[in-house]
């Protein structure tokens, strides 16, 4: 599969195993999705653009470099939260966006309702973020709503992706990459990621 990146690292690998454990209450499966975010964010950014940037040392004057481009978080409601301190510790100057999107558990349809984002967002680095990419339904509503609204370079980052959710977001958006710590074996019957981590909006927030 193209423009599919899985981040193994062994560090990432062995939090995302602790994470997935049924016995991680939502104390410790909160802390875990925040650490693999933060660790997950050095590789999603890794080519970023930079510009030169003069600076004066303690001992000489140089030039170094910093990203070219502001950069927009915008984590989907609710998992989505899960993730974004993790992210914002090594991007703290991102601005923050929110896209509220929940499937519905009878058709797995995608129901939008909430949307808040930067006016330049069509000027900045999108990092879109959902630990659970499943039937897809929710991430590709996601970046369609990101494009209309003028945002052009999105990556779509989550933490675990079925094959199927993979599938229906590159036939939809075949520009956007996606980056994930696993790709998983299927979905069940119901829309769930086998073997997944069950629901990841729950687990977070303890409901
Ligand atoms: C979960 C998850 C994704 C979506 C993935 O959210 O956080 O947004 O399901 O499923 P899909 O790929 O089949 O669309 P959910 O709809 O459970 O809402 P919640 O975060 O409010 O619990
Ligand atoms: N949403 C979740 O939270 N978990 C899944 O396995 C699928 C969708």
């Amino acid at each position: 599969m193209q423009n599919i990146f899985v981040v193994d690292h062994p560090v990432i690998q062995t939090k995302l195993t602790e994470l997935r454990d049924f016995t991680a209450d939502h104390r410790k499966f909160r802390n875990l999705l925040d650490e693999i975010a933060m660790l997950m964010t050095y590789e999603i950014t890794r080519d970023f653009p930079t510009k030169p940037r003069p600076v004066r040392t303690p001992m000489e004057q140089t030039v170094g470099v910093v990203l070219a481009r502001p950069v927009t978080l915008v984590p989907i409601l609710r998992a989505g939260l899960g993730m974004t301190d993790g992210v914002l510790r090594v991007l703290p100057e991102a601005r923050l966006g929110h896209l509220g999107v929940r499937r519905n558990e009878e058709t797995l349809e995608p129901i939008a309702y909430y949307q808040k984002l930067p006016p330049d967002i069509a000027s900045t680095e999108v990092l879109l973020i959902d630990p659970m990419l499943a039937t897809g339904g929710s991430g590709s509503a996601a970046v369609e709503f990101l494009k209309r609204a003028g945002a052009t370079n999105i990556k779509f980052v989550c933490l675990v992706a079925a094959p199927e959710g993979i599938a229906a977001v590159h036939a939809a958006h075949p520009d956007v990459p996606i980056f994930c710590a696993a790709v998983d074996r299927q979905l069940n019957e119901k829309g769930y990621i086998l073997p997944g981590l069950g629901d990841a909006g729950d687990r977070i927030f303890g409901t």
